[in-house]
């Protein structure tokens, strides 16, 4: 999504972070990007209209809306950017008459390989490079299970090829904590005779099973299980999504680490499947204030208040790694620039994230001369607090949060950093550098 009326004046690939002063003053949060994706799906998916409101209007929630207006769902814009869905029912889905391309994001193309698998037609998810070459054989196995019939690539890759069919009730135990793939098979069970279950080794996000409650559908959750009652009847609902904690990350480690900061981010979700940030954060030093805790629609909302703090390095206890699993970009960062030794082991998963996630930060970091050692499934930091060098130019791998860390650590580097590929902020986050230039930050 560009809001660059003249074509030709795309926006720049390519942003340099300076380090200046003290960062103040207040942000609102785009929405949140998983409850946005899950707010279309089951908008589509219930009896009347949906209206949502604060959806976040980045590139991957905006494929999800192309998808379902692709399959005949009416979905409209107004004025005030409210999303009006008006929803078809279980069985009211149209078959696409073209490929449904997901583009770079992950949730998009496993949560509607869950839809699509129960429906009774073909249909055919792509993605961009980074997409296609994520492990989809976690969907696929479960699906399977249901009698799904899926095609994939080689090594369960996209494009995945789907033939939807009448599927059985299963009852998963899945290896991966994954609210993707939890969320796959719960989607696919709302079409589905009977219950289904899934069941994870460490709670992941459960918006999924929030939502699906507040639509009316029957879920029950008994420890790291949860069950889901097929044919449900769900009725469109008005929701109302928070500020994304995941984007919240960004500019809140970047007032721990400029001296002299304050800021306070305004309505950010802060569901407790979400906060493993927050909590490694304040475990480290952090002087993070919880204000105005409040609930909307179904989910936990704060204001975060968050002060220049001098951090120390920690070792991340593996059971919060689940609720922080798209922030340790960010907490890398943190701990380049903390006192002392960080250690990250057990996080595996961040290697099949947009970019192998361990691999692009500690490249990335290191040429800024941190000390990094990258582990098989974390990494060892052990923290400059006096700042880093910088006065390079590195890469983002096309990652969307991997670039917002390196431009976060350019902040407090002695020269410029610049980082190319920035583009795909636009997934998650646009308005980044506007709003970080707001506070007080130099990035352009
Ligand atoms: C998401 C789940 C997580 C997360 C992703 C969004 C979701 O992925 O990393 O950014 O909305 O369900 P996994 O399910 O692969 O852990």
């Amino acid at each position: 999504m560009s809001n660059h009326a003249n074509a030709g004046a795309l926006p720049s690939d390519t942003l340099t972070a300076t380090a200046g002063g003290a960062l103040c003053g207040a942000m609102t949060l785009p929405g949140d990007k998983s409850i946005s994706h899950r707010a279309i799906i089951l908008g589509a998916l219930a009896e009347g209209e949906t209206t949502v409101h604060h959806l976040l209007e980045g590139e991957d929630v905006l494929r999800t809306v192309a998808a379902f207006r692709a399959m005949g769902v009416g979905i409209e814009r107004d004025s005030a950017g409210i999303y009006r869905i008006q929803g078809v029912g279980l069985d009211g889905l149209a078959e696409p008459d073209d490929v449904l391309d997901m583009g770079n994001s992950g949730t998009a193309m496993r949560l509607l390989a869950g839809v699509l698998a129960s429906q009774p037609f073909f249909s055919i998810l792509t993605g961009d490079a980074s997409l296609r070459r994520r492990p989809m054989g976690r969907i696929i196995t479960p699906l399977s299970q249901m009698g799904a019939r899926i095609l994939s690539r080689a090594q369960g890759k996209a494009p995945l090829v789907i033939q939807g069919t009448e599927l059985m009730p299963v009852e998963y135990l899945s290896p991966v904590a994954s609210a993707q793939v939890k969320s796959a098979v719960l989607l696919a069970a709302l079409n589905t005779a009977g219950g289904s279950s899934v069941r994870e080794p460490e709670l992941s996000r459960d918006h999924t099973e929030r939502m699906l409650t507040a639509f009316g559908a029957r879920v029950e959750r008994d420890g790291l299980q949860v069950t889901v009652e097929g044919w449900p009847t769900l009725t469109g609902q008005v929701v109302q999504v928070p500020g994304d904690i995941s984007s919240a990350a960004f500019p809140l480690v970047a007032a721990l680490l400029v001296p002299g900061s304050d800021v306070t981010l305004h309505g950010v979700g802060v569901n407790p499947t979400r906060t493993g940030l927050l909590e490694l954060l304040t475990a480290m030093g952090g002087r993070i204030e919880w204000l105005n805790q409040r609930e909307q629609g179904g989910e936990p909302v704060a204001d975060l208040r968050v002060r220049y703090s001098a951090l120390r390095g920690i070792v991340v206890p593996p059971e919060v790694i689940p609720r922080a699993i798209d922030e340790f970009p960010i907490f890398f960062v943190a701990a380049a620039l903390a006192e002392g030794e960080t250690v990250l082991t057990g996080a595996a998963e961040l290697r099949v994230k947009e970019s192998d996630r361990i691999q692009a930060m500690a490249a990335g970091l290191r040429a800024l001369g941190a000390f990094v050692t990258e582990l098989a499934d974390g990494v060892r930091i052990v923290g400059r607090p006096e700042g880093l060098a910088g006065g390079v130019r590195v890469d983002s791998f096309t990652d969307h949060r991997v670039a917002m860390s390196l431009l976060v650590a350019g902040l407090r580097c002695r020269a410029a950093v610049t980082v190319a590929r920035c583009a795909n902020i636009q997934t998650s986050f646009p308005g980044f550098r506007e709003q970080m230039v707001g506070l007080g930050a130099h990035i352009q």
